[in-house]
């Protein structure tokens, strides 16, 4: 049975997309089978995992439920034979508005993911900068939430937010969350120590690995490569490798 994480915040540019096209290529390389969602109407982990041609997204999952199953909008991931993907594009914006209404909307991808999950050890979902349906969606369907958060001014504000919308969807005592420090920049001390004392609150959800700011992770995404195949001995590579064992740990 397929374990679910949710790389999730609302806060722009933490570095969710990078995140989850690492996990998922990192345990399928590992030769586990793993299914990477992209919930996100940018399509930044369907263009970064190099996926070009498709004919169906979860836009048309969305869009066509129940009468779409997800199976259906899977595709195999190019260069990754343990890896598969459900893409997404723009239009998944358009159809995440019209969801607004629906009774217990939240719960769709959830729902259809049972029918694939025995396929899979691991299904990595990644989302938008938003609180909004499709967020919800990924946070329903998860059973542990990896939220990155850069050190910087207000990152702590986004984990509180964020967890309130946590504790409504998946009931207060849930605390199968962690905090993954993300673009840390060991030169900005006086910050870096700054933001760690705003998240003593939590400071026994915080992960042990730290990715720090490195500069290949940006380039493999302009090459649209992951960060093992681009740059495997880079800092940003080793943080990664070193995040999915300690993901495999919990
Ligand atoms: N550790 C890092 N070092 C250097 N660049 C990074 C790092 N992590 C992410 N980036 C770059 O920062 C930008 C934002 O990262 P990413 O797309 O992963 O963030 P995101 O949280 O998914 O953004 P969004 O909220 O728009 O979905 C990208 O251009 C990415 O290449
Ligand atoms: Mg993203």
């Amino acid at each position: 049975m397929a374990k679910t994480l949710a790389i999730c915040t609302h806060k722009g540019g933490t570095g969710k997309t990078v995140t989850a096209l690492s996990l998922a290529t990192g345990f399928a390389d590992d030769g586990q089978r793993c299914l990477l969602v992209d919930l996100d109407p940018q399509a930044h982990s369907t263009i970064g995992i190099g996926l070009d041609a498709y004919k169906l997204s979860l836009k048309d999952f969305f869009e066509r439920h129940p009468g779409l199953p997800l199976r259906d909008v899977i595709q195999s991931a190019p260069e990754n034979p343990h890896l598969d993907i459900v893409p997404s594009d723009l239009r998944l914006a358009w159809t995440a508005e019209g969801l607004s209404g629906r009774p217990k909307k939240e719960e769709l991808l959830r729902r259809s993911l049972r029918d694939v999950e025995s396929d899979y050890d691991w299904i990595v979902i990644d989302t938008p900068p938003s609180l909004g349906v499709l967020t919800q969606n990924a946070l329903t369907a998860s059973d542990l939430v990896l939220i990155p958060a850069p050190a910087e001014a207000r990152a702590t504000n986004a984990i509180a937010d964020l967890l309130e919308l946590v504790h409504v969807l998946k009931g207060p005592g849930f605390d199968a969350y962690r905090i993954l420090l993300t673009r840390l920049d060991s030169r900005r001390s006086v910050t870096n120590q700054a933001v760690m004392k705003a998240l003593e609150p939590w400071k026994d959800k915080i992960l042990d690995t730290v990715i720090p700011e490195s500069e290949p992770l940006n380039q493999a995404q302009m090459a649209r490569k992951d960060i093992f195949r681009f740059a495997p001995d880079s800092t940003g590579a080793l943080a990664y490798r070193k995040l999915i064992k300690e993901i495999k740990t919990l």
